[in-house]
């Protein structure tokens, strides 16, 4: 029997209060969407349908995967008029899996119990108990199975105090999905057609739907609003920490850190409070990250430390560097082993070779510098020329001078010394010290000014 998956993404979200249609809300730095589709992909379906509405094109352009079906929901007249907008192309042979693009924390190991302990034939839907039920559609059960869902806007008082709710998770046989939903009205207290009401048509049917209840409220919880999307992120951060934890990196408090991306560690990494890391980053084994960091698109080498408050992106460093505090690197900076770069020195598209210092007030761009070079403090590649970036290169052995602006293209021969103040425009040969400064003057009994104002 195969297996269908439809996902409901066509609302607006009107209870986030964002331009941003709710399903491309992010959590963890992707969409909520993303994390619905990365879930029902460790499925193995047959068919992956996302029904999509408000914001059309921008959902699709979010998610580009080639092998999603895409069922338009022009206007949004209900979860169960979503589900029709799917049905057409759904094999009627199929189990039909519904989830709402909006419960971004559903675990694959619950759908696969909730698929395993559904017979052919019968329908689920995936419950919990919440110490707060408000908001959601309530199950009323009678003998153990199902009788119908009434949501709350819909609810008696006595219904309100149900605390077993429907998550949105619904398994279906996809003929008999078809004819139910054919059959929805819309009379109830939003005019919309519920697809919550399939449940009572199944019962009508004679088929048995089973309540199958999930184990944690927090992983089924629905995303309505801005207070629930920060919940979830917190949720869903507590269990990246703690699989990091589980793998032995050592975090000073696991509730301070996010990650919104990919985070690969090795041995011993320790992650002080406040390091946020975005996209695909790598720790080496050893690497230390101090507090209050910004690390994306990275891979730091084995024993790197990164002192507090630096920013780095699309960066990569060899084994043993020392970054900060207060440093940036920018895309293409490839740091070799042994590397030093200090505070207030941002580093873009440029190589550094091993053992390199760089520790003060500098700014390199475009540059290619060599093994042992120590570029002294206060130092600038002027790698633009108001149209036109140009290369700087430094030999091996090279000392910079304090305050040096090398105006690119320009290259030092290794082990060269350019004396400090240099503004340095054409090459300086190796192994010989080279400056460009005015003679010092000194005047003497000069007379200093005056403040008028106190005369
Ligand atoms: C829905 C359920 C409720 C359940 C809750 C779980 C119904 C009628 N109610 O309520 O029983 O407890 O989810 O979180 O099903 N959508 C469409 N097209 C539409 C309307 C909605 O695609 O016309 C999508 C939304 O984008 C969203 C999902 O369906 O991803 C759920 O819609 P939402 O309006 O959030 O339903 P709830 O009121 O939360
Ligand atoms: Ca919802």
């Amino acid at each position: 029997m195969g297996l269908s998956i439809i996902i409901l993404a066509a609302g607006q979200g009107t209870r986030m209060r964002s331009d941003l249609p709710k399903v491309l809300q992010p959590l963890a730095g992707k969409p909520l969407l993303a994390h619905v589709l990365a879930c029902s992909r460790a499925l193995a379906a047959d068919d992956v349908c996302v029904v999509y509405g408000h914001g059309a094109e921008d959902v699709q352009a979010e998610l580009p995967e080639p092998d999603i079906r895409w069922a338009l929901q022009a206007e949004q007249l209900g979860t169960g008029h979503a589900v029709q907008r799917a049905m057409p192309e759904t094999p009627d042979e199929n189990r039909v899996l519904i989830l709402a693009g909006d419960v971004p924390l559903l675990m694959p190991a619950t759908l696969e119990r909730l698929l395993a302990e559904t017979p052919a034939g019968e329908m689920a839907v995936l419950t919990v108990d919440m110490d707060d039920p408000t908001g959601y559609g309530r199950i009323v059960r009678a003998n153990d199975s199902v009788q119908y869902i009434v949501e709350q806007k819909d609810a008696s008082d006595d219904q309100c105090r149900i605390r077993e709710i429907n998550t949105g998770v619904i398994l279906c046989p996809g003929d008999k999905l078809k004819s139910w939903l054919a059959n929805l009205g819309n009379n109830n207290s939003q005019g919309e057609y519920y697809l919550t009401d399939v449940i009572a048509l199944a019962v009508a049917d004679n088929v048995k739907v089973h309540g199958i209840k999930a184990d944690s409220s927090m992983e089924v919880m629905g995303i309505n609003d801005k207070k629930q999307l920060a919940e979830a992120e917190r949720a869903l951060q507590a269990r990246l920490v703690d699989e990091l934890m589980q793998e032995g990196v050592g975090f000073a408090d696991p509730a301070r850190v996010d990650i919104r991306g990919t985070l690969k560690c090795g041995k011993d990494v320790f992650i002080d409070v406040n390091a946020v890391f975005e996209g695909d980053v790598e720790l080496g084994d050893g690497t230390k990250i101090e507090s209050n960091n910004l690390i994306r698109e990275s891979k730091l080498g084995a024993s790197t430390m990164v002192h507090s408050n630096c920013h780095i992106e699309g960066a990569t460093t060899g084994a043993n560097c020392e970054i900060g505090p207060f440093a940036r690197l920018r895309p293409g900076a490839e740091l070799a082993d042994n590397v030093k770069v200090g505070n207030f020195v941002e580093i873009k598209k440029s190589t550094v070779a091993d053992g390199s210092k760089v520790n003060h007030l500098t700014y390199i761009g475009d540059a290619e510098i060599g093994a042992g070079v120590n570029v002294g403090a206060g130092t600038i590649t002027c790698n633009y020329d108001g149209a036109n970036k140009h290369k700087t290169k430094i030999g091996d052995g090279a000392f910079i001078g304090s305050g040096v602006e090398l105006v690119a293209p320009v290259e030092i021969g290794a082990g060269a010394t350019i004396g400090a103040g240099s503004t340095i425009t054409r090459r300086a040969p190796g192994d010989s010290l080279t400056l460009e400064r005015s003679k010092q003057k000194s005047i003497e009994g000069w007379a200093k000014p005056v403040n008028k104002d106190t005369k």
